[in-house]
Formats: C-alpha cells, sequence, structure tokens
C-alpha cells in the first residue's frame, strides 16, 4: 500500500504537530556563541543546519527569559524578553527565521504556575504590603500560631521544605518550587490576561507552538482554611480528587482560555501539557479545545520491560484517541535521568540513590544501555502519534553521574539538604568536538564540567560513522518521514517479551526486550538498532521491517 507523501515542512499546514518529532533544546547548555560558558541564541542559529540534518520538525525551547537561574530559567523574571547572556529578541527572531527557513518549527517553553521573586509584579507586591490588590495576583496569607509565625498550612514544596516563605512584614507566600518561584493567583484577572497577553506576544513573533510547565498546578482550591495534604511533589503524587493543589477539574477553563488564543492564529498555534497525572486525567489537557496534546510520562517512567512498554502503549494510545488527540512519548528531558544510563542500570534501581553514590552503586552497564538506547530511539519513532527527544540522546549521551557537591547548580541539592543530587547530570553542556575547550561547546569552558569520555560521543565523531547513535537517529527519522503515518498500529503475535506490530503501509516494528534472538516477519529490513543474527533479532535491539503483499 503507497504511502500518502506529504510536505512535512510546509508551514501552513495546521495538523504538523500530530506526529511531529520535536528536539528539545535545553539553551544554557546546547552551543555556546560567545565563550562565557552558557549556550545562547548565537550558538543555536550557528547548529541550526545540524538540526535540519538530523530531521527533527520542531525545536523546543526550554526557558530563555531573563531570570537569576534560581531553577535553570523555571523562575522567569520577563515572560516577554530574553536573558542578555542568552541574546535579544532581535536574535530570537533570527532563530525563528533560521529555523522557518529549514522547515523546522519552534515552540516555546510558558511557564504559569509561577514566575520569579524578581518579577515586577511580585516586586510590587512585597511593596505594597499586606491586604493589597499587588498582593492578590500571587498567594499570600497570614501565618498561624499566636504571631504568624507558623507558615499557613503544612504544604511541602517540590524541591523540599515548606512552600511557604514568610516575607518581612510578617505575611508568608505560597511557592510550589523554590522559594524564589512565587505562585501566581490564576482566579486573579489581571494574571490570566497577562499569559494571553504572553501568548500573542510570542505567537506575533511567529513562535508555532508552546510548552506548558507543571499545567496541572495552575487552578488551587485556597478556600480557607486551607486543606491539609502531606507532600505536594508534582512528579510522584496521589491523584485521587483530593490535592487541593493539583489536576483540579477548574484548570481546564484556563486552558480552553488559551485554546481561543491559538485560534487567533493561522495555522493555529499548539501546545503540550507538562502534567505528571496519570492517563485517564492526563489526556483531559489534551482535548482539540484545550492544548491538544499532554506528554506521555509514563514510558519516561518504565523499566525495560516488554509488558510495561505494551501496556503503556495501548493504553495511550486508546485514551489519546478517544480524547481527540495524538500521544505524545518521550524517554528523556532535562528532568531526569538520561535514557541510555536508566536502561543500563537493574530495574527498579533507586535512581536518586544511585546519583548520590556518583554513580559508583549500582555499577552502569554502559554496553547495554547503549544497546537498548539505540532499540529505543527505533521503537519511540515507530509509534503513532508524535515523539520528543532531548538534546543529546541522539549522540547517546548517558547522565553525568558523578558531578561534584560543589558544581551542581540545581536547587534540589540544597532544598532536599543534600538528600537529592538533582537534574544536573542531564544537563552538562553538549560535546561538538572531540577536542578543545568545553568538547566544541563554545570557545570557553562549560558551566557545568564534562567528564573526558564525552568526547566518544561529540558529534564531529559520530557525523558518518555508520554504528553511531547519531547516523542511527538520522536514518530512522529520515525513513520515519517516508513511512510514518496514520494514528493506528496493530498488534502481531509475539513472544510476551517482544513488542512487534504493524503501522500501515506493510510497516512492522519488531523490538526484542527479551532474552533470547526473535524472529523478524520474512520482508525488507529497512533498519536495525544491532546486527542480525543467521537472520534473527538479537535481544534488546530493534528493527523495521518493510513486509510486502
Ligand atoms: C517542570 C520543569 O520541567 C522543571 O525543570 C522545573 O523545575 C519545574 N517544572 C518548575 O518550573
Ligand atoms: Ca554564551
Amino acid at each position: 500500500m503507497a504511502v500518502p507523501e506529504r510536505d512535512r515542512t510546509d508551514l501552513t499546514d495546521p495538523t504538523w504537530w500530530r506526529d511531529a518529532v520535536v528536539y528539545q533544546v535545553y539553551p544554557r547548555s546546547f552551543a555556546d556563541g560567545n565563550g562565557d560558558g552558557i549556550g545562547d541564541f548565537a550558538g543555536l542559529i550557528d547548529r541550526i543546519p545540524y538540526l535540519e540534518r538530523l530531521g527533527v520538525d520542531a525545536i523546543w525551547l526550554s526557558p530563555f527569559y531573563p531570570s537569576a537561574l534560581a531553577d535553570g530559567g523555571y523562575d522567569v523574571d520577563d515572560y516577554r524578553d530574553v536573558d542578555p547572556r542568552i541574546g535579544t529578541l532581535q536574535q530570537f527572531d533570527e532563530v525563528v527565521a533560521a529555523s522557518h527557513a529549514a522547515g523546522v518549527r519552534v515552540i516555546v517553553d510558558i511557564v504559569p504556575n509561577h514566575s520569579s521573586d524578581r518579577h515586577e509584579w511580585f516586586r510590587a507586591a512585597l511593596a505594597a504590603g499586606p491586604g493589597s490588590p499587588e498582593r492578590d495576583r500571587y498567594v499570600f496569607r497570614d501565618g498561624l500560631g499566636e504571631h504568624g509565625e507558623l507558615p499557613p498550612s503544612d504544604w511541602v514544596s517540590h524541591f523540599g521544605g515548606s512552600a511557604w516563605t514568610r516575607v518581612p512584614d510578617g505575611q508568608w507566600y505560597l511557592h510550589l518550587f523554590a522559594p524564589e518561584q512565587p505562585d501566581w493567583n490564576w482566579e486573579h484577572e489581571e494574571v490570566r490576561e497577562d499569559f494571553h497577553r504572553t501568548l500573542r506576544f510570542w505567537s506575533d513573533r511567529g513562535v508555532d507552538g508552546f510548552r506548558v510547565d507543571v499545567a496541572h498546578a495552575l487552578a488551587k482550591d485556597l478556600g480557607e482554611p486551607l486543606r491539609s495534604h502531606p507532600h505536594v511533589n508534582s512528579m510522584d503524587i496521589e491523584i485521587d480528587g483530593t490535592n487541593p493543589l493539583f489536576d483540579r477539574d477548574d484548570v481546564h477553563e484556563i486552558y480552553r482560555g488559551w485554546r481561543r488564543v491559538f485560534e487567533e492564529y493561522d495555522p493555529p498555534r499548539t501546545a503540550v501539557a507538562e502534567a505528571w497525572v496519570p492517563v485517564e486525567r492526563r489526556v483531559l489537557y489534551a482535548k482539540p479545545d484545550e492544548l491538544g496534546q499532554a506528554f506521555e510520562f509514563d514510558l519516561v517512567k518504565a523499566d525495560w520491560d516488554a509488558a510495561q512498554f505494551r501496556e503503556v502503549i495501548v493504553d495511550s494510545l486508546e485514551r489519546a484517541t478517544a480524547a481527540g488527540a495524538s500521544s505524545t512519548w518521550t524517554f528523556s528531558n532535562h528532568d531526569v535521568v538520561r535514557h541510555a544510563s536508566r536502561f543500563g542500570l537493574p530495574a527498579g534501581t533507586d535512581l536518586n540513590a544511585w546519583l548520590l553514590s556518583d554513580g559508583a552503586e549500582p555499577v552502569e552497564d554502559v554496553a547495554l544501555g547503549a544497546r537498548r538506547a539505540r532499540a529505543a530511539v527505533l521503537l519511540l519513532l515507530a509509534l503513532p502519534g508524535s515523539a520528543y527527544v532531548y538534546q543529546g540522546e541522539e549522540l547517546g549521551l548517558r547522565e553525568v553521574a558523578d558531578l561534584a557537591r560543589d558544581d551542581l547548580e540545581d536547587p534540589i541539592w540544597l532544598r532536599s539538604q543534600h538528600t537529592e543530587k538533582g537534574r544536573d547530570g542531564c544537563r552538562v553542556p553538549l560535546p561538538w568536538t572531540a577536542e578543545g575547550p568545553s568538547f566544541g561547546f563554545g570557545t570557553g569552558g562549560a558551566h557545568l564540567p564534562q567528564p573526558a569520555w564525552f568526547a566518544e560521543h561529540a558529534a564531529s565523531v559520530e557525523d558518518g560513522d555508520a554504528g553511531s547513535m547519531l547516523e542511527l537517529y538520522r536514518a530512522a527519522l529520515a525513513l520515519r518521514h517516508t513511512l510514518h503515518t496514520g494514528p493506528a498500529l496493530q498488534w502481531q503475535d509475539s513472544a510476551a517479551e517482544v513488542l512487534h506490530f504493524e503501522r500501515s503501509g506493510g510497516w512492522h516494528v519488531v523490538v526484542n526486550l527479551g532474552t533470547e534472538a526473535a524472529p523478524l516477519p520474512a520482508g525488507e529490513v529497512l533498519l536495525a538498532s544491532a546486527p542480525l543474527e543467521d537472520g534473527l533479532l538479537p535481544s534488546d535491539a530493534a528493527a523495521w521491517v518493510r513486509v510486502s503483499g
């Protein structure tokens, strides 16, 4: 069966996002154009040909806004400007123009749950004092105890410690994350309007879509007395309808308003929700009259296990289809241990304990992790829906687990009182060349130290090496563009430890998560993550096969 041709670089196509491959750029660690150790727009513009050659449909830029970097830029001082260390608004326009010229769309990160404590409205709130309209844009409360010396509730911040901080006049403000990230009061009309203004500001500059940070936290039950809840770790919460802070039904009204803004544009702007909630609730954010997509995080959490993968895939596809959304797959991002390491560790490893041991215990099986990561990308890019890849995974980068304590930037390290090392190990600046200061990241150093083994993963080393991860990603992306179509897959009979499904056009996908070699269907092997053994697919490998007839 012939596959309908579609020009994926057609920037007027309103459905592009449904099956796009999006590359996440963490700007401060991608490429440094001026040698100050911090990635910037000049560096990014230089690398757009690399992204075009890789074959991705879009880039998602993690925050590049002015920020004190209390949380890697997710503490935004001004939603409608660029951090001078990263560049200027004019350079942002150049990023969009150069990306679009290369047929690559641009998605920006919107952080609506909290601003930074340096945002002009938070400064105004502090200056105006208790009871003022300025304070009402955030969540200020008097404390408990005889002199208000106790926080207004027992809520714990995601990064550890109380979710409340006291200001000099005695009131407390809410921050689900770091104290430098005060939460907005989304019941306030000016807050809602200001975010519409921000969405239009970037849409007017040509941005194609938005990634919505902690999308499930905006609507809160702040009625008095504040309801207690033992812990509010947004990545690991009970969502059972009782949580006063997360995944409340009212949040959807906000996104219906955003959808109306998106529809003012042609093609309509798109969005993807970051919502760490169970799949049946997650798809609500992805409905067509809301954000359209929500990250499928269950693959980020799943072990290398066929039954777990199958369950996640079946469930997610079914629910996304029912909601009129498309599934949004990913294995890695800037918040989690890189999957080339995760899959090289025994299933069930406590990743935080592993990081605290500097990667010593348990010992990572580097070759196994790499094999599995190669197989994983052939699964990721074969699934119906869109796929998100995180910068550096195409180079096969592993987690840098042995960063020295003194070098850590993540607020989690301090706030957890040194019981969690945090997320810096997946944010180390990329190696572009095997030699030179910071492996070609820039002409100076790198804001997080790179290990010597980064040299083997440099883009220049992998470029043209048929066996490299980079060439596998390129080949898979190029093929996907000719094969990928339709929202469905058909499961085929296979051993329990093997995933085998067919997409339309006779495209068969086989992933062997077991220990025995597995048979492939008769046909043309288009791509395999590892050499076949006597015509069989070895353990921890995947293949794409074209079956005709
Ligand atoms: C999720 C982001 O991905 C993470 O990096 C950040 O720390 C929190 N949201 C708070 O904005
Ligand atoms: Ca720089």
